[in-house]
């Protein structure tokens, strides 16, 4: 897997200041570069009813899915928030990410989209329940902690425990702490995508956390982001309480 380099610090402060100006950033997309549809062709027409759809079911509960239309135009898609994230910024982001995700990805019939506050994703493909393997990407943090032996082993620790509460839960999404020596504290955020089945989000957020090493390795804060699950952890509380 190749680890992507493109967030250091003073970029994403940079990053966090606009967001408060003019809206959020998105975090990372992919296309799939694989199959394209015509313009304004079936395919496209399901493509914006499945959107609309989206943009009213996401945001109540911060989840929604739906499929339109019929082979071979059928499309597949969901949406996620954060799971600390208000209605009404999941439906901004909702809103954002669907004409940034068909600018970026033109007439591909498969992408996904990620924010701080909210992936989308959508395909040909039913992806509905499977473990997305395809699209993952990592952040972190260019800082070093100093001791990254006894960090690397607490952040693992705080996430595992974080972990076994997500898919204990309905929404398969958890937050926790973990105080470190001194006065400082860890952060740390696990969510599943909630088509997944509580053991798939396990084995999901097990493997991006095995992933740590090659994303985070003695760094204060760091991300490892895919398609049904994603970790970040951080020096300072990231999350809206
Ligand atoms: C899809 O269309 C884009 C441009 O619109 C083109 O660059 C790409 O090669 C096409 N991909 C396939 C698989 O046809
Ligand atoms: C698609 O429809 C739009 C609006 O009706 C039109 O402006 C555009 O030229 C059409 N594109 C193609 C490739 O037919
Ligand atoms: C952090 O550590 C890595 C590997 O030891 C090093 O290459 C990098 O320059 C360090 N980064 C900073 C900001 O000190």
């Amino acid at each position: 897997m190749n680890p992507l380099r493109f967030s250091p610090l003073h970029l994403l402060s940079l990053a966090l200041l606009l967001q408060v100006v003019l809206g959020a950033d998105p975090l990372y997309h992919f296309c799939s570069n694989s199959k394209n549809y015509t313009s304004n062709g079936t395919y496209e027409t399901n493509l914006n009813k499945l959107m609309d759809s989206l943009y009213y079911s996401v945001p109540p509960t911060g989840f929604g899915l739906d499929s339109v239309g019929k082979d071979p135009n059928r499309v597949y898609g969901l949406g996620l928030c954060r799971g600390d994230v208000s209605s009404s910024d999941c439906k901004s982001c909702i809103a954002d990410a669907n004409p940034e995700l068909r600018k970026r990805c033109p007439n591909d019939k498969e992408a996904i989209i990620w924010y701080d506050y909210c992936l989308l994703k959508y395909s040909y493909d039913d992806f509905f329940g499977e473990i997305d393997t395809k699209y993952i990407f990592y952040m972190w943090n260019t800082q070093n902690v100093s001791d990254p032996t006894t960090f690397n082993s607490k952040v693992r620790e705080l996430l595992n425990q974080i972990a076994t509460q997500a898919y204990h839960t309905s929404k398969l999404y958890a937050t926790g702490e973990l105080v470190l020596g001194g006065s400082e504290k860890l952060y740390g955020l696990v969510q599943c995508t909630r088509d997944l089945s509580s053991a798939s989000c396990k084995k999901c957020l097990d493997s991006a956390i095995s992933d740590l090493p090659y994303c985070c390795d003695g760094k204060r804060g760091g991300r490892v982001v895919g398609g049904s699950c994603n970790f970040r952890y951080e020096l300072y509380a990231f999350v809206n309480s």
